[in-house]
């Protein structure tokens, strides 16, 4: 071998050896460039993440509100369990059965195509079922099914008429929009300052400030039953005595008490025998006569089937309408109900709340909301089932939940829609996976216990960058995220969605909940909060309420719409001007002698 050649074979391995590292080099390089990018974005998303802007508690949420929750959280457990009891009872793939002969079995459950329905839903939808392949799964709830079976109540001696202006002059009833109004803490608030200094006044809403053109009925509350009687708290009773300016302002205004929410237990005793019906109806009288009131919404969460209370419920009704009967009084009663249907099918007999009460507000709101046992994002109001929900989660729309009430018996125009202001706040467990059905791991920051107002959802997107907000057109539900917050809300073009949804099917009207949640301080309006309210003045008055003031464009027709307005634009200026002013007035003076 010569040494030139020996250089040449050197030289040789040198760029082989070489062109080796290059690669080894680039290789490193970009693995590099990809990790640090990653732990940047992961950074960078890391402090992003702690440092969204959370908008302060506006919102002053009853427990009664969260008692709901953990109510619709049982049942769902319940059903969950039920399933699973069931599960092995039923013969291959039963819904495809009772499909292809027509029935209309919903595959609640379903499994990849294979039903499982809950016994109560199967007996709701298809009571004439009667297979043999169905013994089997009978046995899981057969108590259930022959009370509901053997109840009756007493047929009335007056008939199932319910008196109507409207009716005897042979109108067409308008559509209704019942309004929800919990009452603040005063003193609380009072004694806390957050009254009496003007800028920070928003945050609460005072009766008097409720706009008396926008909704048709007004539902006062929270009225506890203690001891069989009405229970009439300070806050309330004040607020009742201040909605008598609201009356006298817009005449036509209906205002009913709202009795019951979610804790009260006193509903239970007091519709177990005549004795303590009559009790309750006595102090019914005595509160709609002495408040001057029109009538009383009553909102039990829920009658469940134990010791008979729905069929004791139905009975209060019948006693209620009775007496209004004898009385020959007007006065209105109305019943908030859950809407879905594997709550309704126990609690209710929707056939006799169709005869007794003059319409019934269907509780069309928190679908979804982050509980531990279906730890994941979803929308609070979806109008229709999203393609790709299936089983239970296929149920849990307004569609679903109303075509189920008016194939129980529900007349079409008794149905009042409940349309939500408020939103459900979650907390993502993986911020880049952001979709609807994402696994959350608690309620969101904004909000109080995942409940958001729509004030907070606005300061929550205008306070913080890269918010991104998407419109799911198929349940005409907005949802919003940025970080690990995920909020489902309601904007005014998701309830004009939903309202028309009540314009086209004929529907007796819109329930909001509540006007607390939507966004009476015109926060989503203006760029400046904690502004001075008595400063901001006349022009705010069309931007409070933005969702409320939505629906009502939709339903009511739009000449009453302009009368209305122009007539009430004078009339809240001679309110605010004059006798709320005074009290604000009060107020003020009150706060200076506390200090
Ligand atoms: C769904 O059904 C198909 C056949 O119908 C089956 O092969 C598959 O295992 C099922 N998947 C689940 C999750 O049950
Ligand atoms: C309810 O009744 C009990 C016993 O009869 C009584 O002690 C209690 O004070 C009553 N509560 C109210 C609010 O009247
Ligand atoms: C609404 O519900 C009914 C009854 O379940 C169903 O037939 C209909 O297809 C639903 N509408 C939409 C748009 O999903
Ligand atoms: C009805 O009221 C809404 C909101 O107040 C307003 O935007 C709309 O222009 C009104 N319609 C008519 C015809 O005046």
């Amino acid at each position: 071998m010569s040494k030139q050649q020996g250089k040449y074979e050197l030289l040789k391995e040198d760029t082989k050896l070489r062109r080796q590292h290059t690669y080894i080099q680039s290789c490193l390089l970009i693995a590099l460039c990809g990790m640090s990018s990653l732990t940047v974005y992961a950074t960078w998303t890391m402090i992003y993440r702690q440092n969204l802007i959370i908008p302060p508690a506006l919102l002053d949420v009853s427990h009664h509100w969260r008692n709901r929750l953990v109510l619709y959280e049982e049942a769902l457990r319940q059903t969950l369990k039920q399933q699973q009891n069931t599960l092995p009872n039923y013969p291959d793939n039963p819904a495809s059965g009772r499909d292809s002969k027509g029935t209309i079995v919903k595959s609640i459950y379903a499994n990849n195509g294979s039903a499982m329905l809950p016994d109560n839903i199967f007996r709701a939808t298809n009571p004439a079922a009667n297979d043999d392949k169905y013994q089997s799964s009978k046995s899981v709830e057969p108590l259930h099914v022959k009370e509901l079976d053997s109840e009756r109540i007493f047929p009335s001696r007056f008939g199932n008429y319910i008196y109507s202006k409207e009716a005897m002059n042979g109108q067409p009833p308008s559509p209704k929009i019942v309004c929800y109004y919990t009452t603040p803490v005063m003193n609380a608030a009072r004694q806390q300052g957050v009254i009496g200094r003007g800028h920070n006044l928003r945050h609460i809403l005072q009766p008097e400030h409720i706009d008396p053109y926008l909704c048709t009925h007004l539902n006062i509350g929270i009225i506890d039953i203690v001891n069989h009687t009405l229970y009439i708290d300070n806050n309330v009773r004040e607020a009742l005595v201040s909605t008598k300016q609201l009356r006298r302002v817009n005449p036509s205004l209906r205002i009913l008490l709202w009795v019951g929410g979610a804790s009260v237990g006193g509903f239970a005793e007091m519709v177990e025998n005549h004795a303590t019906r009559k009790l309750f109806i006595q102090s019914l009288k005595a509160a709609l006569e002495l408040y001057h009131l029109d009538g009383v919404d009553l909102d039990w969460e829920f009658p469940d089937n134990g010791g008979k209370r729905r069929m004791h419920f139905s009975q209060l009704l019948h006693e209620i309408r009775r007496e209004y009967q004898r009385e020959h009084r007007t006065y209105i009663l109305s019943v908030a109900v859950a809407p879905q249907e594997t709550i309704a099918y126990m609690a209710y007999d929707v056939t006799e709340i169709n005869n007794y009460a003059d319409y019934v507000n269907l509780m069309t709101y928190d679908y979804h909301f982050y509980s531990p046992d279906l730890p994941q994002t979803g929308l609070n109001a979806p109008l229709y089932r999203r393609a790709n929900e299936h089983s239970l989660l296929g149920t849990l729309n307004i569609n679903e939940s109303v075509h189920y009430w008016l194939s129980a018996g529900l007349e079409k125009n008794k149905l009042i829609l409940g349309l939500p202001t408020y939103g459900h706040s979650f907390t993502l467990v993986n911020p880049f996976n952001t979709r609807i059905g994402a696994p959350a791991s608690n309620f969101g920051r904004v909000g109080t216990l995942g409940f958001a107002s729509y004030s907070e959802i606005c300061w929550f997107r205008r306070y913080n960058i890269y918010v991104h907000q998407v419109y799911d057109v198929d349940s005409c539900s907005p949802y919003l995220y940025s970080g690990s917050e995920w909020i489902s809300y309601e904007d005014e073009r998701s309830l004009e969605c939903k309202a028309k949804y009540i314009k086209s099917h004929g529907f007796g009207g819109a329930m909001i909940f509540s006007l607390n949640t939507d966004d009476f301080g015109s926060y989503c309006a203006e760029n400046a909060l904690y502004r001075d309210v008595t400063e901001a003045g006349a022009s705010k008055n069309q931007a409070s309420f933005p969702l409320l003031r939505k629906v009502r464009s939709v339903l009511v027709e739009p000449d009453a719409n302009r009368t209305a307005t122009n007539h009430h634009q004078q009339k809240q200026l001679e309110l605010l001007s004059g006798a709320s002013s005074a009290s604000l007035g009060a107020t003020d003076s009150k706060e200076e002698d506390t200090r």
